[in-house]
């Protein structure tokens, strides 16, 4: 059976009546859209808040109203994907180009759950290359910054044209292989003028449901218990 199905699936199990929902970005938080969906339609009473317009178009579509970020206080729950998560359920997200929104959701979540098949868990971040979110005005400059720091930078392109994110801004990926200290990391990134955000998402996820060979596995934080 598909592992991200299972494990998309899996989180809508923990969707309360009247809880206001983060909708994350990608192929394994589809399954979860789609199942609650189904939920919603037997009855079940719930906000949504989407993490990009493709999740909005795809709730819309499945028949769940999405509500403004900026109208809601706080997201009870939000579920979403990543692309690597460590042993410290530490993540690199943003492969799908939705990482800025995906982290103002996050911030703003009392918890977080994250979806995925067994493949993007990993001992250590780095062998998914790690994308930052910058301003268009300062790409280049960006860009060679990264570079003297043998950061390995590329700018994401789609057919020869730069990738626009829904913030209207750009995205560099890090080949990297190994981020052994992604906080001083994230840190040293931050603080370049022209970076946005960051695809680490450090000490954010609650919980991470593994969908592996038809079975799942549900993996709790120690530091978020
Ligand atoms: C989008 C993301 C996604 O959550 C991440 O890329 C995982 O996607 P998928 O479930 O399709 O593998 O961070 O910005």
């Amino acid at each position: 059976m598909n592992s991200k199905k299972i494990a998309g699936e899996k989180a809508v199990e923990f969707i309360k009546d009247g809880m206001i929902i983060g909708l994350g970005t990608g192929s394994t938080v589809y399954y979860t859209i789609n199942k609650l969906a189904e939920k919603v339609r037997e009855g079940l009473s719930i906000k949504a808040v989407s993490t990009s317009s493709s999740t909005t178009k795809l709730a819309t579509q499945f028949g769940i109203e999405i509500i403004p970020f900026d109208e809601v206080d706080y997201i009870d729950l939000t579920i979403d994907g990543a692309d690597e998560v460590d042993n410290n359920l530490n993540g690199i997200k943003g492969g799908g180009g939705a990482l800025l929104y995906e982290k103002l959701v996050a911030s703003s979540s009392k918890k977080i759950i994250w979806v995925v098949d067994k493949s993007k868990m990993v001992s250590t971040l780095g062998k998914f290359p790690l994308p930052i979110e910058v301003i268009p005005f300062a790409h280049h400059q960006v860009f060679n910054k990264l570079k003297s720091l043998n950061l390995n930078p590329v700018l994401r392109k789609i057919d020869h044209s730069c990738y626009i994110t829904d913030g209207e801004h750009y995205i560099i990926d890090l080949s990297l292989e190994k981020i052994e200290y992604p906080y001083e990391l994230d840190n040293t990134l931050r603080s370049i003028p022209g970076v946005v955000e960051t695809g680490l998402f450090l000490n954010m996820a609650d919980m991470v449901i593994v969908g592996n060979e038809g079975k799942v596995e549900i993996v709790n934080s120690k530091s978020r218990l």
